[in-house]
């Protein structure tokens, strides 16, 4: 009698974090990846033919705020299209927040996230707001969705750590109520002096409780602003170097390059990881220029060619920074390539992986992420034949297998060509 599993995945081309691509069939059983072969003798619950579609593991949506998602609109559009008329929009917004309204509006877009391969999601939740509901919220989404998709949620200080006299207490509290990182956001503070002071506090903060840090850095066209510098010196002086990571650092883009030179030296010895959200920079940054027009995208090529860690957010979906969106990351990759230039064939490759492997590093998922037997049982099937292509069709993720079980399925779309042939 061969053995029984539960899925049986037949003749799909494997996509290894090498590169390399295999036609293997894989068996699911408990959960967890129970055989891969090039074929085999088995019997299954449920078998799907893949007939060479791409195998990959799930994206990682490293970046997101679910608090604010699906939120556009409300009370008003953001006119200017600039970061600060988006915080004081949602200053405006958070007023109404319920735990409910966070909820439904975020379980909403793990739902679009998922169908579209989203597997492991990074969601910052803001806490300066009194009564931290959105934090609250998503700790208790965090635990809802568990069966089916990873969430971690960052205590983030949206207002400024120094912000409000109550705002430091208010981290702490998140921290304490079980939030998975530590995040900041120094250049929105008062003052130069409080932007260090919040970087200090912050690693302080996740050494005492034992967290990760991601710190919204430098997201600002200003080439004076110089926290990146900050954050590294405390990664290096810690040695929390790989449980830290800076998000955006869009003002690395404006910095002379005698200046950013330097500072990725400094940065490589810091073994920390970027995030860059390619959607919203290309969007937000560069509005108080005339011509030339800056990209307001962080040196995400120059990082990547000298071995340090970037991975890509989607940001926003649906709220007052960024009216677009469906949460699908093919989306964030292909806008990489061309806001970064990345078009090289390794270059495209590349941008794939740092919405995959590279993502998982910046998670620090490392044990269960990946296709290989024994891990859990997570990835998506692509109508795809390479990273390449994935990006280059924004291909449909065919199918959605979460915990071992089919979680998702779309149907590719198919041309019905009406005028006979030419
Ligand atoms: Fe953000």
């Amino acid at each position: 009698m061969p053995p029984a599993y539960e899925l049986l995945l037949r003749q799909g081309r494997l996509l290894h974090s090498t590169g390399t691509i295999e036609t293997v069939d894989i068996a699911i059983a408990a959960g967890r990846i129970a055989a891969i072969a090039p074929h085999l003798e088995a019997e299954a619950q449920l078998e799907l033919d893949l007939n060479g579609k791409l195998i990959s593991p799930p994206f990682v949506e490293s970046h997101v705020h679910l608090d604010s998602a699906l939120t556009v609109g409300q009370p008003r559009w953001n006119e200017s299209g600039t970061l600060f008329e988006g915080i004081e929009i949602w200053r405006e917004r958070k007023q109404d927040l319920s735990l409910e309204d966070v909820k439904t509006r975020a379980i909403e877009t793990l739902k679009q996230q998922a169908m579209q391969g989203v597997l492991y999601v990074r969601s910052h939740a803001d806490v300066s707001e009194a009564n931290l509901v959105a934090l609250q919220a998503l700790l208790e989404v965090r635990e809802a969705v568990k069966d089916w998709t990873t969430l971690q949620v960052v205590a983030f200080p949206q207002d400024g750590i120094y912000g409000s006299p109550q705002n430091e207490r208010l981290m702490e509290t998140a921290l304490q109520m079980g939030a998975d990182v530590v995040g900041g956001i120094p250049h929105y503070e008062l003052t130069r002096e409080d932007g260090v002071k919040s970087i200090h506090r912050i690693f302080e903060l996740a050494q005492q409780y034992d967290r990760l840090i991601d710190i919204h850095c430098d997201e600002i066209d200003d080439d004076n602003s110089r926290f990146l510098e900050v954050v590294a010196a405390c990664a290096i002086r810690t040695g929390m170097g790989s449980r830290v990571t800076a998000s955006h650092t869009t003002a690395f883009g404006s910095y002379n390059n005698a200046y950013a030179y330097k500072l990725l030296g400094f940065l490589r010895r810091t073994q920390m990881n970027f995030i860059a959200n390619p959607l919203i920079n290309i969007t937000l940054q560069g509005r108080t220029d005339t011509y030339p027009k800056r990209r307001g995208l962080t040196r995400v090529k120059e990082l990547w060619q000298q071995g340090t860690n970037v991975s890509l957010g989607h940001d926003c979906v649906q709220d007052c920074w960024y009216s677009l969106g469906t949460g699908n990351m093919l989306d964030v990759a292909f806008m990489l390539v061309h806001v970064a230039q990345m078009t090289g064939r390794a270059e495209i490759d590349a941008c794939y992986d740092m919405i995959t492997w590279h993502g998982a590093k910046t998670l620090n998922l490392s044990e269960q992420y990946g296709i290989e037997v024994g891990k859990p049982a997570n990835l998506i099937v692509l109508d795809a034949s390479d990273r390449y292509d994935a990006i280059r069709r924004r291909a449909t993720v065919r199918y959605v297998i979460s915990r071992g079980k089919l979680l998702a399925s779309t149907e590719t779309p198919t041309l019905d060509w009406k005028l006979g042939k030419i």
